[in-house]
């Protein structure tokens, strides 16, 4: 049996990213983001749900590029106080959580140097949906720490140690165990192999 609950934005797990954008200073500010995906491969592309009152989202408008940035487990702290403090109130917000940023190569937005992936973004659309704005943007380069890459550029999964976030419980997580070999267990049902 099940139970109906009503709309919630329930999705298992969410990644817990940092958006970087450029103050109109030139100030480099970054917020938690669990609202996120990669949404479409040629052009590659990522997208955000962002809330108009972020500053955040005023940069965005006015930079048309942001970075996605996937922290450690060991950030968590970083992460949360990044999430609830905002750069309108707390301008150096990035350097009071101890992290350090440098500018992306080919976009105005700063990669967070901490984050052991770094992905530069062009914008290419946004949407408004009602309190949050869907931002769209192409990926145009991407940076790994070389201690989370195994051979071949493929991301070393325990190397890279990413932090989750599990919405209903308000928790921060680390990745499990791997269970299954993707595009590869569901070819037992497949009737001609
Ligand atoms: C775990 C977590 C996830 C969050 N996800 C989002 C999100 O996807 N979109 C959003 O607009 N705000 C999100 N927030 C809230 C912003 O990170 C927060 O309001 C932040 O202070 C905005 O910073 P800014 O004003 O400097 O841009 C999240 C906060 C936390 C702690």
């Amino acid at each position: 049996m099940k139970k109906k609950i009503g709309p919630r934005p329930i999705i298992f797990p969410m990644p817990a990213l940092l958006v970087g954008t450029y103050g109109e200073d030139g100030t480099p500010n970054a917020m938690t983001a669990a609202w996120t995906a990669i949404c479409c491969h040629d052009p590659l592309c990522a997208g955000v749900a962002i809330r108009q009152t972020r500053l955040t989202f005023d940069n965005l408008m006015r930079t048309k590029a942001f970075t996605l940035n996937v922290p450690r487990t060991s950030h968590a702290a970083e992460v949360d106080y990044l999430g609830i403090v905002s750069g309108k109130k707390e301008p150096k917000k990035l350097a009071v959580a101890g992290m350090e940023s440098a500018r992306a190569d080919k976009i105005d937005a700063p990669i967070i140097v901490d984050c052991p992936v770094n992905l530069e973004c062009a914008l290419v659309s946004q949407t408004k949906l009602g309190t949050h704005t869907w931002f769209v943007g192409e990926i145009v380069e991407t940076h790994v720490d070389e201690d989370a890459l195994a051979d071949g550029d493929v991301i070393d999964v325990p190397g890279l140690d990413p932090l989750v976030y599990i919405t209903s419980a308000s928790q921060y997580y680390s990745l499990g165990k791997p269970v299954a070999k993707a595009y590869n267990a569901g070819k037992k049902f497949k009737k001609n192999g």
